[in-house]
């Protein structure tokens, strides 16, 4: 059985949060090279071992730049997605106007805030390294979708973070300070989210028959198939980023498993871990049962 969420305490819980990106990068608040950004259950560089001590941690921080670029990218989706939801209806409930509202704010402060990290990682890092984008043009392919699909997709972006914090950041102690710091301030805000993102999937849920909740399932998987291309062609980025970084060439037999590797990195820290979560799972089962059986059936090829 589902908690129940409403606009008025999603608003509530969200107006307590208080931070600017000012208060977590900048001035004094640096990252620290020498330590890891990313948690080994995500980053998996440790199954590489053609790669020493030093060319993981490099790696490692690839991932964790890539991270947030790629956060960045889906929150510029996710905000006139939200924008366009809330203008839909904005007599009548005010909780739901201004919980929305608040949830769009928050999610542009983020886009900022990780463009910020950004310019500062390239500043430390010392060597370019190429994320997938254009972030229009990666917006304007997923809103083309059916809304209820770009809904669950949404919906499934905000569960993950959640479990990316909780189950492999929080308690790990060799994490960057600052790095670690960035992610918990995005994740405070994200429980919102996940919540105001339920309520908007059953809103647009609402009234379909069971072959139209179906094709809003589909579009989702479909949306999943393009992210996944993204990751492809983000696992290329990151085996040129090393390489120039490290300043090595790898054999050609390293560079596959490299890609085997990584993408299966990638393919469970941006689609495994949401399309497995319990929340997703449970409102795709609140929709059709079907539904969560389908997406439960063909996660399994990004774990
Ligand atoms: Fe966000
Ligand atoms: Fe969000």
């Amino acid at each position: 059985m589902l908690d129940r969420y409403t606009y008025q305490s999603a608003l509530a819980a969200s107006e307590v949060i208080h931070w600017r990106v000012e208060d977590i990068i900048g001035g004094e608040k640096r990252l620290d090279f020498t330590r890891p950004f990313m948690p080994e259950t995500l980053a998996r560089v440790e199954e590489l071992e053609f790669l020493d001590r030093e060319e993981k941690l490099i790696l490692n921080q690839i991932r964790g730049n890539a991270y947030l670029c790629i956060f960045g990218l889906v929150e510029e989706f996710i905000l006139p997605f939200v924008l366009d939801h809330a203008r839909s209806q904005l007599s009548g409930d005010d909780y739901r106007v201004r919980a929305l509202l608040q949830f769009a704010g928050e999610e542009a402060k983020h886009i900022q805030l990780f463009k910020r990290f950004r310019q500062e990682f390239e500043e430390g890092f010392g060597s370019h390294c190429e994320v997938i984008g254009p972030p229009a043009a990666i917006a304007n392919a997923i809103l083309a979708h059916d809304p209820l699909g770009v809904a669950i997709t949404t919906l499934h972006i905000e569960w993950m973070v959640q479990r990316h914090y909780i189950d492999s950041v929080k308690d790990d102690q060799q994490l960057d300070p600052q790095f670690k710091s960035l992610l918990k301030h995005h994740w405070l805000e994200e429980v919102q989210h996940a919540k105001l993102d339920t309520l908007m999937v059953e809103a647009l849920a609402a009234g379909r028959n069971e072959e139209q909740i179906m094709n809003g399932v589909e579009e989702y998987l479909a949306i999943g198939g393009f992210i996944d291309g993204g990751l492809k062609q983000q696992v290329e980025f990151d085996l040129d980023s090393l390489e120039r970084a490290t300043g090595r060439e790898l054999k050609e037999r390293q560079r596959e498993e490299f890609r085997r590797r990584q993408l299966q990195a990638n393919r469970w820290t941006y689609l495994g871990t949401g399309m497995t979560h319990d929340r997703v799972l449970a409102t795709l089962e609140s929709l059709l049962p079907s539904a969560r059986q389908k997406v439960a059936g063909i996660a399994a090829a990004f774990c």
